[in-house]
C-alpha cells in the first residue's frame, strides 16, 4: 500500500493505493486562503498539518487494515509558497502563496541584482516564485528575514513535521528562482541574490528516491507498522504528470482545471522565459517539464455560469458537440491575470464584439474559445524554442466537455485527446514516487498512462477560421496602465 498526500490550496487530497494501483480510499480536508489584502494570499502552515493529520486519522478509522501496510508516503503540492522557519523550526510568518501578487517590484530588484537569473534557473522572476518573496520580506518584515534559518515549500514543511528532516525534491525546488534547473542543484549565486544560503535550503533529491521515513510517534498513530518510506515527492504539476504516465519527450499534455496549461516534458532544456515558459525539473530523473501556464481556465466558466444563473451543464448543452463558426463575440480570460505569455497579474478579461443580437450561446462558446486561444497563446511560447507539439491529451475538469475538445482540436491545429475516467491528479502521481521510492522498480512500468477514450481531431474549415481570428484576438490585450492609471 502507498499514500499519496498532495497539498493544494483549497484542500488537502489523501489516498491510498495498493499494488495493483487501484485507489482504495480517499479523504480530504478543506483549506481556506487569507487575503490581507486584495492581490495577496496567504496560509498558516499549521492550516495544512491539521488538514494532512485529519486525512490521515479519517483513513485509519476507516481503513486500519491497509493503513498497516502502508510501505511509502509520497508529497505532492501547490508549488512556489516559501515557509520561513526559525532556529526551533517553528514557522516565524504565515506562507505567501503562489497566487499572491505583492512582489512585483522585488522581481524587477532581482533580475537586476542577479543578471544571470533567466539562464541559470530557465525561468523569469515573477511574482508567483519563492525568491521575490523572500526580497519582499527581507525589505517589508527585516526581523522576521534576519530570524529565517530554514526556508521550505509547502509540500517539504509537511515532511519535515511527518519526518523531522529538511527535503525538498527539484520539480518544486525549480518553483523557488533559486535552483539550477540544468544541474539540479542549488545555485549560490541565485541564493545570494536574495540574502540568503545553501546553509538555509533543505538537502536536494529527485521525486522518486526515497527521502527520509515516518517519524515512530506518528508511524504509532495511524497504525503503519512499517514505518513508511516518504518519497522525494514533487510539485503539483509535475505530480500530475506522474499520474497520467506523461514521462517521456513527446508526452505533452494541457490542463482544463480551475487553470489551464500546456506541458511538455521534454529530456533536454530549452528555456524560453522572455515569453514566460516555466521551466521545472521533472519528478523524474534527467527529464524536465516546460509549460505554457494561464491562470483562468475552466474557472472561465464557472464564472460565466455564475453571473447567468445557470448550471454550466445547462450553458454548454444548446451549443452542441462541435461549432459551425467561430463566435461574433471574443474574450479574454484573463479574469485573474494572466502568466504565459504576459506575466501581467493586472490583466482582465474582456468581451468584445457584443451587438443587440447577441445571445447566450454566442457569449458561452466566445468564453470557451477565449480559453482555447489563451492554451494556444501558451503552445506557441513553448514550440517558439523548436519543440515540436504534434497532439496533446487533456485533463482537468473542462476536459468532460466534447465541444471544448472540438474547439481546442481546431484553434490548436493538433489532435487532442481525451484519457479515461479514473484517478489522474496529484496524489496519485504522488502515490506512484511514494511506490518508485520504496520498490525502486523501473520508471517506466509503474508510470503508465490511461487509455485514451476519445480523440479530437482539428477540422479544416474552422481550423482556418479560428487561425484567422487569433491574431485579432490577441490585439484586444493591452496591459491595464495604459488604459487606466
Ligand atoms: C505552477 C503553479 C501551480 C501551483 C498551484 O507554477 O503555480 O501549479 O503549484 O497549483
Amino acid at each position: 500500500m502507498y499514500l499519496g498526500i498532495d497539498l493544494g490550496t483549497s484542500a488537502v487530497k489523501t489516498i491510498l493505493v495498493d499494488h495493483a494501483q487501484r485507489v482504495i480510499a480517499n479523504r480530504s480536508h478543506a483549506l481556506t486562503i487569507d487575503v490581507p489584502r486584495p492581490g495577496w494570499a496567504e496560509q498558516d502552515p499549521a492550516a495544512w498539518i491539521a488538514a494532512v493529520f485529519a486525512t490521515l486519522d479519517a483513513l485509519k478509522a476507516d481503513y486500519a487494515r491497509e493503513m498497516g501496510e502502508v510501505a511509502g508516503i509520497g508529497l505532492s503540492g501547490q508549488m512556489h509558497g516559501p515557509v520561513l522557519l526559525d532556529a526551533d523550526m517553528k514557522p516565524l510568518r504565515p506562507c505567501i502563496l503562489w497566487n499572491d501578487g505583492r512582489s512585483t517590484a522585488e522581481c524587477v530588484t532581482l533580475e537586476q541584482r542577479w543578471p544571470a537569473l533567466r539562464v541559470i534557473t530557465g525561468n523569469k522572476a515573477m511574482p508567483g516564485f519563492a525568491a521575490p518573496k523572500l526580497v519582499w520580506v527581507a525589505a517589508h518584515e527585516p526581523a522576521i528575514f534576519t530570524a529565517t534559518r530554514l526556508v521550505l515549500l509547502p509540500k517539504a514543511y509537511v515532511r519535515c513535521v511527518l519526518s523531522g528532516e529538511a527535503i525538498e525534491d527539484v520539480s518544486d525546488a525549480s518553483g523557488s528562482l533559486w535552483l539550477d534547473v540544468v544541474k539540479r542543484d542549488w545555485s549560490d549565486d541565485g541564493l545570494a541574490a536574495t540574502g540568503l544560503t545553501r546553509a538555509q535550503m533543505p538537502r536536494l533529491v529527485e521525486g522518486c528516491a526515497p527521502a527520509g521515513r515516518l517519524r515512530s510517534d506518528l508511524a504509532e498513530r495511524w497504525g503503519m507498522t512499517k514505518r513508511p518510506i516518504i518519497a522525494g515527492g514533487a510539485g503539483d504539476n509535475p505530480a500530475g504528470a506522474v499520474g497520467i504516465g506523461a514521462i517521456r519527450p513527446g508526452a505533452t499534455f494541457l490542463t482544463l482545471g480551475t487553470s489551464g496549461a500546456v506541458i511538455a516534458p521534454v529530456d533536454a532544456v530549452t528555456a524560453n522565459p522572455d515569453r514566460v515558459v516555466h521551466t521545472f525539473c521533472h519528478a523524474i530523473p534527467a527529464m524536465w517539464l516546460q509549460a505554457g501556464a494561464m491562470l483562468s481556465a475552466a474557472s472561465c466558466l464557472a464564472w460565466i455560469a455564475r453571473l447567468l444563473g445557470a448550471t454550466e451543464a445547462e450553458l454548454l448543452a444548446p451549443l452542441g458537440v462541435r461549432p459551425a463558426a467561430p463566435s461574433p463575440v471574443s474574450f479574454l480570460p484573463y479574469l485573474a491575470g494572466e502568466r504565459t505569455p504576459h506575466d501581467d497579474p493586472n490583466a482582465r478579461g474582456l468581451l468584445d464584439g457584443l451587438s443587440h443580437a447577441t445571445d447566450r450561446n454566442a457569449v458561452v462558446q466566445a468564453v470557451l474559445e477565449g480559453v482555447a486561444f489563451a492554451l494556444a497563446d501558451c503552445r506557441d511560447a513553448l514550440t517558439d524554442t523548436g519543440l515540436v507539439i504534434s497532439d496533446a491529451d487533456a485533463i482537468g475538469g473542462g476536459s468532460r466537455s466534447d465541444l471544448w475538445l472540438a474547439i481546442l482540436a481546431s484553434v490548436l491545429n493538433i489532435p487532442i485527446h481525451r484519457l479515461a475516467e479514473g484517478e489522474t491528479g496529484a496524489a496519485f502521481g504522488a502515490a506512484r514516487l511514494a511506490r518508485l521510492a520504496v520498490t525502486g522498480e523501473a520508471i517506466a512500468t509503474v508510470c503508465t498512462a490511461p487509455a485514451r477514450t476519445a480523440t479530437f481531431k482539428p477540422e479544416p474549415g474552422l481550423a482556418a477560421a479560428y487561425a484567422e481570428r487569433l491574431p485579432r484576438w490577441r490585439q484586444l490585450y493591452r496591459p491595464r496602465r495604459e488604459i487606466s492609471p
